[in-house]
């Protein structure tokens, strides 16, 4: 088969992570005898230089007429002024939005072999698996009104945190979908306590709960989240949440798996080509030195051949390719090891079967 891919490498270690998530991606056509064409565009900080912005509607068209996108990173210390009209990381949320995907994957497991680089004890570890379902297209992100504005000679800033019921119902039906395949216990992450957003949210989460009885549906206030992640993660299977606290969360769980760069990511929509990024970001202090853990990209290429092209045999071999890597020692720096981001890729490449 034929595939259409979008590349957006994007800034700092992006282009160095997604060349060797490519070199893994046609390594598995190789193999598996599939076409993937792919098509490199710029977006974020690079786009901003070039095109004066971060996303243009040429390179959004490209990705909506794509099978599936794998984005690096974006991000870093030059597009960071504050009063800049256009920043990289608009580019990516006008992505997502662009392309409809409402809800971000990122399974979080910790190898065997990997329970020593994380901070925490090893017997929290064994075990861990869990998958966040992040909302993505919504919440404070997207809200209105938002912006600052002098206010009685005061500077003043507001950002909104707006839902609609089908967004978070659309979100939870996913999650319970995924966890009907996983051990059927679903986590719904709120603030009920005190946010009437929230308090929709979860009242929308009872009423999909009820819609699947053979699920264990559990409401865990955001903190309370927080501080299990890190005391009893063991115990958690699919966490779903919205979109500001599932970036929170999703960054302190990646601290289980030893390394922030270890983490893959699957946006997906009701249709239409998904949208694959590792969740680390653009690590401006490494780019360039040919370093960077290549696992979260590999890992997302991993999970565009499993939810965008139904490729599941493929991305299953990537997968074992991986940890085969990493249970016989492959480990770059951020992992303790002296590996660089080619040898990485090249590690799991050569045990592809
Ligand atoms: C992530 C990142 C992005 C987000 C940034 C770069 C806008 O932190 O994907 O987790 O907040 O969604
Ligand atoms: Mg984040």
């Amino acid at each position: 088969m034929k595939y259409k891919i979008t590349l957006l490498p994007g800034d700092g270690i992006g282009p160095e992570v997604i060349a060797e998530a490519v070199r893994a991606l046609e390594a598995v056509a190789g193999k598996f005898g599939h076409t993937f064409a792919f098509t490199e565009r710029l977006m974020g900080g690079c786009s901003i230089d070039k095109f004066g912005s971060s996303l243009t509607d040429e390179t959004l068209a490209d990705c909506q007429a794509a099978d599936a996108v794998l984005l690096g990173a974006v991000g870093g210390p030059k597009w960071d002024d504050p009063n800049a009209k256009d920043r990289p990381e608009r580019g990516l949320l006008a992505l997502r939005k662009g392309l409809g995907v409402f809800a971000n994957l990122r399974p979080v497991k910790v190898h065997p072999a990997l329970i020593d680089s994380s901070p925490l004890k090893p017997e929290k570890l064994a075990g861990v698996d869990i998958l966040v379902v992040r909302e993505l297209t919504g919440g404070l992100y997207f809200g209105l009104p938002k912006g600052r504005e002098m206010k009685d000679g005061r500077e003043r800033a507001v950002d909104t945190l707006e839902y609609y019921d089908y967004e978070i119902r659309r979100a939870l039906n996913l999650a319970f979908k995924l966890a009907a395949e996983r051990k059927k216990k679903v986590a719904s992450v709120d603030k009920a306590n005190v946010l009437e957003s929230s308090r929709l949210w979860r009242q929308i989460a009872v009423q999909v709960g009820k819609e699947h009885p053979d699920i264990t549906l559990e409401h865990v206030l955001v903190d309370t989240a927080a501080m299990r992640l890190i005391t009893a993660p063991a115990h958690m299977d699919v966490i779903v949440t919205e979109n500001m606290f599932g970036d929170i969360l999703t960054d302190e769980a990646s601290v289980l798996a030893g390394s922030m760069g270890m983490l893959p990511s699957a946006s997906l929509g009701e249709s239409g080509p998904g949208l694959y990024e590792p969740i680390h970001g653009s690590a401006p202090d490494i780019a360039g030195k040919g370093i960077a853990n290549p696992l979260g990209a590999i890992l997302s290429a991993a999970l565009l051949l499993r939810y965008s092209l139904h490729l599941e045999t493929e991305a299953a071999a990537l997968e074992k390719a991986a940890d085969e890597a990493i249970a016989a020692g492959a480990r770059t720096a951020d992992l303790g090891g002296t590996l660089t981001t080619r040898q990485m890729a090249d590690e799991i490449i050569r045990r592809l079967s």
